[in-house]
């Protein structure tokens, strides 16, 4: 089996770039032994701080942050961090090539129960005399030159694009290396499952209304087929399992905060899945665009996601 460093070297990847995805692998790698420990290592529960977004941060959010961090800093070809747990970016080295963005713990509700979290993470190449400010960052996400998430669950497993289709690594935990476990994923076109927050479903557009009630309606409504419903609660679970076995998963506009166009966040949610989804041949968008095509306008800005299997995402967008 190919391990991941040969996997990048075959497929032409610039060193610089290899140096920053396995700075922040290896991380990912650390934070998969903290979390093996949970309790035992006294890191659940609150920090009893909020970040920038008004969200209580868990102890494990504060840890896996600082970690990432701590390395990417030191990485000499990182630019400039932005993550979900920063307020603002932090530059690193003038000279370095690569913007990274990253979400520390996803689905950080679920450390606690201990079910499936990860950690997501889009870079963007970028060079310039000065040091990086938030303004760099403010790239399309179909610039991105690489985008993926590491799943902390029954095993630790990498997912990966660099732009040339999608591969998913499984962490050999003897070795502590992450091992090619599937080529080139392909998300099927059509789906019967469905993922989506049914309890916010009062607050949701009517036309959003309409159509999940025809997919819980299944064959008595204008489907001609039943849907299963599935709900992780952490993002990098639910396209986890669209990536390994179709699926639609929405996280839509609600009139909760108006001001909010959804929940998710574009630079280092919405982003790096959508690049994945469309490199496994599915589709990734907002209720007017593709989430690639969006021009950001911060760092922390939240969008409306509808992503997966391409007939059903064109489905849901019909409405
Ligand atoms: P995070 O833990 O990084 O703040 O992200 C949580 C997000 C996402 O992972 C997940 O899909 C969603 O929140 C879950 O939302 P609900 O609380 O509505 O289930
Ligand atoms: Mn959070
Ligand atoms: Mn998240
Ligand atoms: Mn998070």
């Amino acid at each position: 089996m190919q391990n991941l460093s040969q996997v990048l070297a075959a497929s032409a990847t610039p060193e610089s770039l290899q140096s920053v995805l396995n700075i922040t692998i290896s991380t990912c790698v650390d934070i998969s032994n903290a979390l093996k420990k949970g309790s035992l290592a006294g890191i659940l529960g609150m920090a009893g701080n909020e970040n920038v977004q008004g969200e209580e941060q868990k102890k494990l959010d504060v840890i896996s942050n600082d970690m990432l961090k701590d390395a990417l800093l030191a990485c000499p070809a990182v630019r400039a961090i932005a993550s979900e747990e920063e307020d603002d970016i932090v530059p690193a080295h003038t000279d370095g090539e690569y913007l990274i963005a990253f979400d520390p713990l996803d689905g950080s509700s679920n450390i606690d129960i201990n079910a499936m979290v990860g950690t997501i993470f889009s870079l963007y190449r970028q060079t310039g005399d000065n040091p990086a400010t938030e303004q760099d960052f403010l790239i399309q996400g179909k610039e991105q030159v690489a985008a993926g998430y590491v799943l902390y669950g029954p095993s630790s497993m990498l997912v990966l694009t660099t732009g040339k289709g999608v591969n998913m690594f499984t962490l050999d935990p003897d070795t502590h290396t992450f091992l090619l476990t599937r080529e080139n994923v392909q998300v099927a076109q059509d789906t019967q499952e469905f993922a989506i927050n049914m309890s916010n479903q009062r607050f949701w557009a009517d036309s959003m209304q309409n159509y999940v009630n025809n997919l819980v309606a299944g064959k008595n409504g204008s489907r001609n087929k039943d849907f299963n419903m599935r709900w992780v609660a952490a993002m990098v679970g639910d396209v986890h399992r669209i990536l390994c076995r179709g699926g639609i998963f929405i996280y839509p506009w609600d009139n909760k905060d108006p001001s909010k166009p959804g929940k998710l966040r574009l630079m280092y949610e919405a982003n790096p899945m959508a690049m994945l989804l469309e490199q496994a041949g599915g589709k990734a968008h907002t209720h007017t665009q593709r989430i690639l095509d969006i021009q950001p306008e911060a760092i922390h800005q939240r969008v409306a996601v509808i992503l997966g299997a391409a007939n059903e995402v064109d489905k849901c967008l019909s409405y």
